[in-house]
């Protein structure tokens, strides 16, 4: 092929920086995520991402759902164009909307930013948010925001995300006072001090100095403070990590930056920062082997799926990851999974509140595709050659419920609704390995038991009965020798629907007394 076309992919994939950001709810995901779809003038009004939130946890109604399902559509994915950038933020649903789709959207980031609130630390959400993308080994930046409220030293605050998490961490700036006293953030870097004015926020004021014992931070900020600062500048110069661009592209070291978001302070520091640093779209693992994003043929995955919860309009939006080669609105790409050939003609891409048509797309973009029911989660799609991309991991189910059908008559088209969504990815179903049959629903997040049973109601016609069962856990279990008269206290041993064991554990402890118990058995997190 021509040598425009592959020069054309290598210089839009340079440009691309697509991430997710991973916090606890109430970090102040919504306010920087506004933040930074301002800077790219993604959005012009303040508040536009706000007003979705509000609108999305005033009400659980049913009917609400299904609009407030259309907004989160066309929201899924932002992008915008920053300083020569373009920026792709995926959206990964808070604690109401939390579910395996969460996990999966992560697959489709090259790089996170996880958000930690000053006061708070690492939040149960976070954490394990953070260890899927810790997992993928892909580099992961810290903001630590609402510095402008009394919050923990950021010390403490390192040690606990190495002790907590596992990672260490380099801080590029490094507050002056905080709270009430916040003056502003030294970047280490640029030798230099952001002044936090407390007014007029779009205009970063910015002292340049020769390093931070410089008189002029005292006369900024008084004794107190420059003295603070000189002392914990001078151990962290000392005690510290350095800066390693190759730890921070493993994944071993995250740079933290300081600010507050709705303060719009420290925040395009921080951009600006990210975009030099984050990582452009890597090779992705397939099948045939490795694939570079420059590679001429199109390729992607499909990540999620996302069902139109109105019965008028069955259809649904598969979410597609652009991991290769140029794409272009109307081609004829190869379904590999079903070994035909499809045209692509309606795409959307996702922006702050439109729905556009995108006429093309390249590595590390985000399309939507109409689907008509041909898709499923994990779907590869390629131009050319068959590319078929590793299969996305089954992540571990934290709540379960036993699932009967209301109306036995139905049982056809109750076990139907059940391969389908199962298919789809709404849930994982596991069935008993004892002599009671007993088919029991596995979920990360509560919403997608409501789904479930929404969607079999409204499209197989089917009412079902969902009892919560206590277990907390689920682990794979791999061996030559599982006993299921093991697993009968506080636990019991199902198999999922490609018939492996897994265990399911009311608490940890029960958890880990079996584990203890049986050396020779494997307990995993993700299907084998
Ligand atoms: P989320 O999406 O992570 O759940 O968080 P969101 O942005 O909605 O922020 C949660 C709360 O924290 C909001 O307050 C928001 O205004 C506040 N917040 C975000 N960034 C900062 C910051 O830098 N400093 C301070 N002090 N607060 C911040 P709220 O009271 O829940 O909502 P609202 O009344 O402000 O709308």
């Amino acid at each position: 092929m021509s040598k425009t076309l592959s020069e054309q992919i290598s210089k839009e994939v340079d440009k691309r920086r697509t991430f997710a950001i991973i916090s606890h709810p109430d970090a102040g995901k919504t306010t920087l995520t506004e933040k930074l779809l301002l800077f790219g003038g993604a959005i012009r009004l303040a508040g536009t991402v706000k007003a979705r939130k509000a609108s999305k946890h005033a009400t659980s109604d049913w009917m609400e759902i299904e609009k407030q399902r259309g907004i989160s559509v066309t929201s899924s994915v932002m992008q915008f164009d920053y300083n020569g950038h373009r920026v792709n933020i995926l959206d990964t649903p808070g604690h109401q909307d939390f579910s395996e789709d969460t996990y999966r959207t992560l697959t489709a980031a090259d790089s996170a930013v996880m958000l930690i609130d000053v006061a708070k630390g690492v939040e149960a959400q976070t954490i394990k948010l953070f260890q899927v993308c810790a997992k993928r080994g892909i580099p992961i930046f810290t903001f630590i925001n609402k510095l402008d409220r009394e919050g923990r030293s950021p010390f403490e605050l390192m040690e606990e995300i190495e002790q907590v998490l596992g990672i260490r961490s380099v801080p590029m700036n490094w507050p002056i006072g905080m709270g009430r006293d916040l003056c502003g953030v030294y970047d280490r870097a640029k030798n230099q001090v952001e002044l936090f004015q407390g007014d007029d926020h779009s205009v970063i004021k910015v002292q340049k100095v020769e390093d931070y014992h410089d008189p002029v931070i005292r006369e900024m900020a008084g004794q107190f403070l420059h003295d603070q600062l000189c002392e914990e500048l001078e151990l962290l110069d000392v005690a510290g990590d350095p800066f390693d661009f190759e730890k921070v592209k493993r994944g071993e070291l995250t740079p933290v930056f300081f600010g507050s978001a709705i303060n719009n302070f420290g925040v395009q520091t921080f951009l600006e920062n990210f975009l030099q640093l984050a990582p452009k779209p890597a090779p992705r693992q397939t099948i045939e082997g490795l694939l570079e994003p420059t590679d001429e043929k199109f390729s992607g995955y499909i990540f999620k799926i996302q069902a139109n919860m109105n019965p008028a309009h069955r259809d649904r939006i598969a979410f597609l990851r652009v991991c290769s080669g140029k794409f272009e609105r109307g081609m004829a790409v190869k379904h590999v999974r079903v070994g035909k050939e499809i045209k692509l003609s309606q795409p959307q891409q996702f922006l702050a509140q439109d729905r556009d048509i995108v006429q093309e797309a390249y590595p590390g973009d985000i399309i939507g595709l109409f689907d008509p029911g041909i898709f499923r989660i994990g779907d590869s799609l390629s131009q050319g050659s068959e590319v078929t991309f590793d299969e996305l991991p089954t992540f571990s189910p934290e709540l379960f419920a036993r699932v009967t059908v209301k109306n036995a008559l139905k049982h056809k088209q109750y076990q139907k609704g059940v391969d389908q969504l199962t298919e789809e990815g709404t849930i994982q179903v596991f069935y008993s390995t004892g002599t009671f049959d007993e088919t029991i629903l596995g979920v990360v997040g509560q919403l997608q038991f409501e789904v479930f049973e929404y969607r079999m109601k409204a499209e197989y016609g089917v009412e079902v009965l969902l009892q919560r069962l206590p277990f907390q856990f689920g682990r794979w279990v791999v061996g030559d020798s599982i006993d299921p008269a093991k697993f009968r206290i506080n636990s019991q041993l199902v198999k999922d629907k490609k018939d492996n064991y897994v265990a399911l554990f009311e608490n940890e402890y029960a958890m880990r007394t079996a584990i203890d118990k049986m050396p020779d058995v494997k307990f995993l997190e993700t299907a084998p």
